[in-house]
């Protein structure tokens, strides 16, 4: 199969079973390798219209707290919370401190900025999103809390490898079958905070 008919392939797969995007199958895909949903947790996915993320984790998590925000307003979801915001402001990030009241069990980003076309500015934005929520998962993550993120091969991705072994024991690096192949997009999995941050 090319890249094209791969990408109609996910496309179509998503309207037959009722996922609001293709990205859903990344999750999928990145939970069947690292196995982090797991039901009664508290999630906070970042950038996820239009709901394809939550929809994924909903399925796994029956009891628990699933919120979603991104800039975009998003449908809702039933058992899921959104927040329209932007998480780069300082107040996003504390209204969602205020929802979970405590440390958050898994943390998940597929934010991406709107694409300009010139590849090596969308790397570097992208990967300022990957960066920002590497220093909020530090700060708010349980112990053995898990942080998943979308980044870019590319522009700032030693800066992001390295900050993500200060802050973390166990780093792993997975490019969903779902990802388009041409793409630089690959996702970071972080787990087990280190003790001494
Ligand atoms: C690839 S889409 C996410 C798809 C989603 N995971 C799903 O399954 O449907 C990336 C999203 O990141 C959002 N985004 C980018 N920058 C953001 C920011 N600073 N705060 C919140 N959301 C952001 C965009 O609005 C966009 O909807």
């Amino acid at each position: 199969m090319d890249s094209k008919s791969y990408q109609d392939h996910f496309f179509k797969k998503a309207k037959i079973e009722g996922y609001k995007s293709r990205s859903a199958y990344k999750l999928i895909e990145l939970n069947e390798k690292f196995h982090f949903l797991k039901n009664g947790i508290k999630l906070l996915d970042v950038g996820s219209f239009p709901g394809g993320w939550c929809q994924v984790a909903r399925k796994k998590i029956k009891k628990g707290m699933i919120l979603g925000i991104d800039i975009k307003k998003i449908d809702s979801i039933e058992g899921v919370k959104f927040i329209e915001a932007d998480f780069l402001e300082h107040n996003t990030k504390k209204i969602v401190l205020d929802y979970f009241k405590s440390n958050i069990d898994v943390i998940l980003s597929d934010m991406a900025p709107n694409t300009t076309g010139n590849k090596s500015l969308d790397c570097i934005r992208t990967n300022e999103l990957c960066l920002d929520i590497l220093d909020f998962s530090k700060k708010t993550l349980n112990k053995n809390g898990t942080l998943v993120s979308k980044l870019f091969m590319g522009e700032d991705f030693e800066k992001i490898k390295t900050k993500a072994k200060q802050y973390f024991k166990k780093i792993d690096f997975f490019k969903p079958s779902s990802s388009r192949g041409e793409s630089r997009e690959t996702y970071i999995h972080c787990s087990r905070l280190c003790n001494n941050i």
